[in-house]
């Protein structure tokens, strides 16, 4: 046959095997973790944001991508209205806040714009975030991953160096289901799991009666069916919601707290499997 039909076969088959993606790592920093869940609304911003001061407590350099494009959360959790400045027009400086590096689309736009995007763009905006933002000799940078398994899970999981994902969940039965998909595309992708965190676990009283609002131990559960390491238990904490809307993480406003220690615990542990 002609030479184009050799062409489109060769094409063809290039498209049916398996790419093989080079990955890269963020630049500027030592150890990529992604803190993921594939539900929304569990807690994944504001264990990222105390994660990271707790963190950084340790004595650790740290930094947080917001790599929710759709819902940035970093403005608003971490009091950042300034927009990222640029020296050579090419590359963004991050801005520093409580001793962390950050960077969010939430930066970058009016915070009522809605960001009406296809994913391409939402890929480009993540590969834009990783090379070309001016992170500084971090240890480790934190991503806060939007919910779900989509464009901006694919582009981390085939371009990105990702040395490990925490999963956080809810006990509930619904959100437990989307855990064991978000474990299961980890998995797949072939990003080591950390360990997974049950957050808003149970609500305890003045009085010290203990309500298991979403079910009991799933979480916990899970983690030992998937054999993956099991980090702690948060509970729902008024002080812990409060600081978030506040814009200064618990962990920031109060050390000491017993939450706070729930967080420095689980961030010794991990900074010990990496350092
Ligand atoms: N343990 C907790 N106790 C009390 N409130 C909490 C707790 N964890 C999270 N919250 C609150 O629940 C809400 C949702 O949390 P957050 O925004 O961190 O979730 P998310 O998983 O990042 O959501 P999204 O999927 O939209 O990115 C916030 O108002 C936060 O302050
Ligand atoms: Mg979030």
């Amino acid at each position: 046959m002609d030479k184009k039909t050799v062409n489109l076969s060769d094409g063809f088959k290039g498209r049916a095997n398996p790419k093989s993606f080079t990955k890269n790592a963020i630049s500027g920093t030592k150890f990529t973790i992604a803190i993921s869940s594939a539900k929304g609304g569990v807690g994944k911003s504001t264990f990222a944001t105390n994660f990271a001061l707790a963190l950084k407590a340790t004595g650790s350099k740290v930094g947080i991508l917001d790599a929710d494009i759709y819902g940035p959360s970093l403005p608003k959790m971490m009091s950042i209205s300034d927009k990222p400045k640029s020296e050579d027009g090419k590359n963004m400086t991050p801005i520093t806040q409580y001793g962390i590096q950050c960077m969010s689309i939430g930066f970058l736009v009016d915070k009522d714009t809605p960001m009406i995007w296809r994913g391409p763009m939402v890929t480009s905006a993540i590969k834009t975030f990783t090379q070309k933002v001016l992170w500084s000799d971090l240890d480790f940078i934190i991503v806060d991953m939007p919910p779900g398994t989509g464009d901006t899970q694919l582009t981390f999981a085939q371009e990105i160096k990702v040395d490990g994902a925490i999963i956080v969940s809810t006990p509930q039965e619904i959100a437990l289901l989307d855990v064991k998909r978000g474990i299961n595309m980890f998995d797949k992708l072939k990003v080591p799991i950390l360990g997974l965190v049950d957050n808003m676990s149970f609500f305890e009283t003045d009085e010290g009666k203990r309500y298991n609002i979403f079910g009991e131990n799933g979480v916990e559960k899970v983690a030992k069916d998937y054999k993956k390491e099991f980090l702690g238990k948060i509970p729902i904490n008024i002080d812990l919601r409060i600081a978030a809307d506040s814009g200064i993480p618990l962990f920031e406003k109060n050390p000491d707290h017993e939450i706070s220690k729930i967080f420095r615990k689980i961030s010794d542990k991990i900074k010990g499997s990496f350092l």
